[in-house]
C-alpha cells in the first residue's frame, strides 16, 4: 500500500470547490431512467450520455473525480479516446463501481447486503490497469417499523470494510458509502439515529480491517427526514443534525466527505451542502457531493436521447456541477441559478 499515492488520489477528488460525479449507473438503473424518457436502452446511447456528460472541458474546474460503470471505462467517447483518458485529460480522476448490487439479506425480510467480494482483489488490478485510482461500493439499509437491524448493520459495514481494505492495498482510494434510504416516513430524528448507527459500525470495522482513515473518502446520507414524513425537516436543521451526526462518528484524519443526493431535487442537494459548509464550524474534512440523480437529470432530459441535443445538455451539466462547486465552498446562493 502506497500511502502517500492514496492521500494524494484522495485530496484531488475533493479538492476545494470540486465533488463528485457519479456516472456509474448498472445497466438497469441506466436504462430504466432512459425509459421513462423513451430513450433507447442500447450501448450506443448510454455511451453517447456518458460522452455528452464529459463534453466540457471546464468541468474539471468543479469535479475533482468521476464514478464509472464497467462498461464505460471499457468505452471511448464518440471521438475515439477512452473514458478513463478523457477524464484525465480535463484533470478528473477516474474512477470505478466495483460493488454487485445490493442482494435480499438472508432471514432478514426487507433488509438488504451488498455483494461483490468475490474475486475482487483481480478486479481492481485490472480496473487499476484501465486507469482508475479510486472505486465506489454501496450499502443501502431501509428504515422500517423493525428495521436495520443489527444483523444487517454489521453485515454491511463488515462487507465495506473488507472492500475498502482490499482497495488499499491495491494503491485505489475506496469509496464507503452506507446509504440509509430516505424512502418512508420517518422523522429527522429517527433518520439521525440510524445513520449514526451504521456510520459507528462502519468505522469500528474500517478500524478492525487497518483501513487508513487518510485513504479514503466517506460518502453517507445526508440526515432529513423521510420523503413522506409529515412535517419535513428544512435546509438548516437538515445541515446541523447531518454535520453534529459527522462530528460523531468520522475521524479527523479522513480527507473528505462527498454527500449522495438520494432523490432530493438539484436545487434542495445544493442548497443542503452550502448550508452545511456556512455553518462555520471549522469542519476537519472536505465537505462536497457526490451526486448521481441531482447532477445529471437535467441533463438528461436536455439531451434526451437526440444526438443534436448534446452540446446544450452538456452545458446543463456544467451549470449543475458549477452551483454544486460554489456550495462545497459555501458561496451557493439561489439567484445564481436564475443568473444562468
Ligand atoms: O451510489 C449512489 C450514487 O453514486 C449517487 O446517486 O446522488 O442519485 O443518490 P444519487
Amino acid at each position: 500500500m502506497n500511502l502517500q499515492q492514496l492521500k494524494d488520489t484522495a485530496a484531488a477528488m475533493v479538492a476545494p470547490g470540486r465533488g463528485i460525479l457519479a456516472m456509474d449507473e448498472s445497466h438497469p438503473t441506466c436504462n430504466k431512467r432512459f425509459e421513462k424518457l423513451g430513450i433507447p436502452t442500447t450501448e450506443e446511447k448510454r455511451q453517447e450520455y456518458r460522452h455528452m456528460l464529459l463534453k466540457e472541458n471546464e468541468m474539471g474546474q468543479f469535479i475533482g473525480g468521476a464514478i464509472l460503470f464497467d462498461e464505460t471505462i471499457r468505452q471511448q467517447t464518440l471521438d475515439g479516446q477512452p473514458f478513463a483518458e478523457r477524464l484525465q485529460q480535463i484533470g478528473i480522476v477516474p474512477g470505478i463501481k466495483v460493488d454487485q448490487g445490493a442482494k435480499e439479506l438472508a432471514l432478514h425480510p426487507g433488509e438488504k447486503v451488498t455483494e461483490g467480494l468475490d474475486g475482487l482483489r483481480d478486479r481492481l488490478k485490472e480496473y487499476y490497469e484501465l486507469g482508475a485510482r479510486f472505486a465506489k461500493w454501496r450499502a443501502v439499509i431501509t428504515i422500517g417499523p423493525d428495521i436495520p437491524s443489527q444483523a444487517c448493520l454489521v453485515a454491511n459495514a463488515h462487507a465495506l470494510a473488507r472492500y475498502a481494505a482490499l482497495c488499499q492495498e491495491t494503491d485505489i482510494v475506496p469509496i464507503v458509502e452506507p446509504e440509509v434510504l430516505m424512502d418512508g416516513s420517518h422523522t429527522i430524528e429517527r433518520s439521525y439515529e440510524v445513520t449514526h448507527a451504521i456510520q459507528k459500525c462502519v468505522f469500528e470495522h474500517l478500524k478492525e480491517q487497518g483501513v487508513a482513515w487518510e485513504g479514503m473518502v466517506l460518502k453517507p446520507n445526508m440526515v432529513v427526514s423521510g420523503y413522506d414524513c409529515a412535517e419535513r425537516a428544512d435546509v438548516q436543521q437538515v445541515a446541523e443534525a447531518t454535520v453534529r451526526c459527522l462530528r460523531a462518528t468520522v475521524p479527523l484524519e479522513v480527507p473528505g466527505i462527498a454527500f449522495l443526493s438520494g432523490g432530493q431535487t438539484d436545487e434542495e442537494a445544493t442548497s443542503h451542502l452550502n448550508a452545511m459548509n456556512q455553518l462555520g464550524q471549522n469542519l476537519p474534512w472536505a465537505l462536497t457531493f457526490s451526486y448521481g440523480r441531482a447532477l445529471q437529470q437535467a441533463a438528461m432530459q436536455a439531451w434526451n436521447g437526440d444526438s443534436a441535443n448534446i452540446d446544450r445538455a452538456a452545458r446543463v451539466i456544467l451549470h449543475r456541477a458549477r452551483m454544486n462547486g460554489a456550495a462545497a465552498k459555501g458561496r451557493y446562493s439561489t439567484e445564481m441559478e436564475q443568473a444562468a
